[in-house]
């Protein structure tokens, strides 16, 4: 637990919670209909200690939603050719809705190539070219877990979005790119003015000042402080970095983008590490499991 007491926490916990309780009531009623329930896969490459935290979350979520899950686990020496093979029997297999595959992979497989390998329907990341080139063109798309959670727990914290200037800092394809797209589309949930800043950006602390919502996707450990906040800005930290720490029996302690003990009594709202995005990436990823299981953004062939 954070040693900065604050009332201005957005807490991400609850809200993922309140998600899976609404997604938990749908599967019952799939499941008294005597339908199919969703059924998500993940696969896992290597015994990267984060990688392998996040996708026993992942497995755990489907599990507490009544979903079925299945985890694929290979070895750091699988080929990709063979790792390619993998998602193709995933692809084809008719009682799996969705499956991801969890990044980093090792040096020797391309991510790109193993992402262009999956059905955009069963994409449940959202990460396949199709998904992200149907949500850039505002078409019904599977979404990116981690920036839809973003928005969505922005609009349901009550924090108005529409003509703030918001400040994405980090470029990533998972997280930054997407997230700076989806908040500067005209829905009732975004419609910001958004600069996205990177590693080549100048003036970046100047930038962040004036910032109405500042989203920290960097992956550098307490990046922003103090200095970089405008009081009463809404930060969003997305960071989830590994730093050794003896005083802890895992031996390290999970730290966020965002210098929380110096920027948390400046904002207006803000995201705790652990406890704020972390939580609604996986809440996104089952909701799109369902949407996938439905087959509401790709009707399923025969429907
Ligand atoms: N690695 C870090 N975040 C993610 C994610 O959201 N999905 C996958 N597949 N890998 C990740």
């Amino acid at each position: 637990m954070s040693p900065v007491q604050t009332n201005n926490l957005i807490d991400g916990k609850q809200t993922a919670e309140d998600i899976k309780a609404e997604i938990a009531i749908e599967v019952a009623s799939l499941r008294v209909a005597g339908e199919k329930v969703p059924h998500l896969a993940a696969i896992l490459v290597g015994h990267d200690g984060g990688s392998e935290t996040y996708v026993r979350n992942k497995v755990l979520a489907c599990e507490r939603v009544g979903f079925q899950s299945t985890l694929l686990r290979y070895e750091d020496d699988i080929s990709e050719a063979d790792l390619l093979a993998k998602v193709n029997e995933l692809n084809n297999d008719p009682e799996i809705d969705g499956f991801i595959v969890q990044l980093p992979l090792p040096a020797h497989i391309n991510p790109e190539k193993v992402i262009e390998a999956i059905r955009p329907e069963k994409d449940v990341d959202g990460f396949h070219p199709m998904n992200i080139g149907r949500m850039v063109a505002g078409l019904p798309a599977l979404l990116p877990a981690t920036p839809s959670g973003i928005v969505e727990l922005l609009s349901r914290w009550g924090i108005k979005t529409s003509g703030k200037h918001c400040v994405v800092i980090g470029r990533s394809n998972i997280v930054g790119t997407p997230v700076s797209i989806l908040l500067a589309k005209n829905l009732d949930t975004a419609n910001c003015t958004v600069t996205l800043c990177h590693s080549r950006t100048q003036n970046l602390a100047e930038i962040c000042r004036t910032a109405d919502i500042v989203v920290a996707a960097i992956g550098r450990p307490e990046f922003v402080t103090a200095d970089m906040v405008r009081p009463g800005a809404v930060v969003i930290d997305v960071g989830t970095t590994r730093v050794a720490d003896a005083n802890k029996k895992s031996g390290y302690t999970l730290k966020g983008d965002v210098n929380f003990a110096e920027v948390a009594p400046l904002a207006s709202a803000i995201t705790p590490v652990p406890g704020g995005v972390g939580p609604m990436t996986i809440a996104m990823l089952l909701l799109n499991t369902l949407r996938a299981a439905k087959g509401e953004i790709y009707p399923k062939s025969g429907s």
